[in-house]
């Protein structure tokens, strides 16, 4: 029987994030450094028989119930759904967060591999405010991407757009009105001092409650209750579906935090904006047992954060950028 992995606030730490990769064909502003992005060697990132290892342990210990993958780009990896149908093969609700732009070609493979849910980022429905955000002439692609997981049987469909004041946040009905035509759930999300050049500022951030009443000022809502899951969620009024609204900076919901993150490179953090890492590669390719691995991940869980400190003076900026941790 899996015990549980409760961390020093009380929390019971159930979900594992884990970056496939650090590389992305896209270059967003508000996640990675425009110029420079060193990506590492091939052999400095997780096997796939490594990190199906890592997640074995989480939930044949411990009980995991989620595993998402992300990255970087996870669709850059090759041979991902041999990937997928393993982890899938754990029983977990598995999920992964994706840019979309090749899911056209992959969506279907995905999806027969065993993956079943799937969050695609977009950040601007207009064409060349599109390729100003993520550098790349792709937004066809994208929502391309989109109809292919829709068609693919992806269940729910969920598209993550980071609003930022002053580039995108006059989009907000539009993205509610996108979500509505395609019967997609649109989540907007606060954008996180995670950017890779040092842009992020307070001021940019257009808080959670300012976009809900910008969608309500057009179709009403009513909230949906609430799980340990980051998203506030919403009902159109009319039936249309929902929304999500992901308020990171101005209501922090660290006290339902149940994650835990791996990096491409398996280092192991307790929280987003965490500052030191356990490196479980180490003990991967050091002959390390099973118990090794779930001692190491114990002692993180044994150091996770009450929360972020956003907008505090204590507050420090990790080093690495979104593209790297993962999201
Ligand atoms: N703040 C908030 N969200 C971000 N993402 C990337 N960078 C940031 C940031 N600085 C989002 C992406 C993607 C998910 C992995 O995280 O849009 O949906
Ligand atoms: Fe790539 Fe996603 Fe970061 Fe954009 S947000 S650069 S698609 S990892």
């Amino acid at each position: 029987m899996p015990v549980q992995l409760i961390d020093p606030h009380g929390r019971t730490v159930r979900d594992l994030r884990i970056s496939i990769t650090d590389r992305c064909n896209f270059r967003c502003t508000y996640c990675m450094p425009h110029e420079g992005m060193q990506w590492l060697p091939r052999d400095e990132i997780l096997s796939y028989e490594e990190i199906e290892r890592v997640a074995r342990v989480c939930v044949e210990r411990y009980g995991f119930g989620s595993i998402r993958l992300t990255g970087g780009e996870p669709t850059v990896r090759a041979h991902l759904p041999v990937l997928v149908s393993r982890l899938a093969a754990l029983g977990v609700d598995l999920s992964m967060t994706t840019n979309g732009a090749t899911l056209g070609l992959s969506a279907a493979d995905l999806h027969r591999a065993g993956l079943r849910r799937i969050n695609i980022s977009l950040d601007s429905l207009r064409p060349e405010r599109f390729t100003t955000i993520t550098g790349r002439d792709a937004l066809d692609k994208v929502l391309a991407g989109i109809d292919a997981a829709v068609e693919a049987g992806f269940e729910p469909v969920k598209v993550n757009c980071v609003v930022v004041r002053g580039v995108n946040d006059d989009e907000i009905q539009d993205f509610a009105g996108f979500g509505r035509d395609k019967g997609v759930e649109v989540r907007f999300i606060e954008w996180m001092p995670l950017d890779g050049d040092g842009q992020w500022s307070s001021a940019q951030v257009v808080p959670a409650r300012e976009i809900l009443e910008t969608v309500a000022a057009r179709w009403p809502l009513a909230p949906v209750e609430r799980g340990s899951a980051p998203a506030e969620r919403f009902a159109y009024a009319d039936g249309a579906g929902h929304i999500g609204v992901i308020g990171s900076v101005t209501q922090p919901f660290c006290a339902t935090c149940d994650r835990v993150r791996l990096t491409a490179e398996g280092q192991l953090r307790n929280c987003l904006f965490a500052v030191r890492e356990t490196d479980l590669r180490q003990v991967l390719r050091s002959g390390g047992s099973d118990d090794d691995l779930a001692a190491a991940i114990e002692a993180e869980v044994g150091r996770k954060w009450a929360g972020h400190s956003i907008g505090k003076v204590q507050f420090i900026r990790p080093a690495r950028s979104m593209s790297q941790i993962g999201g």
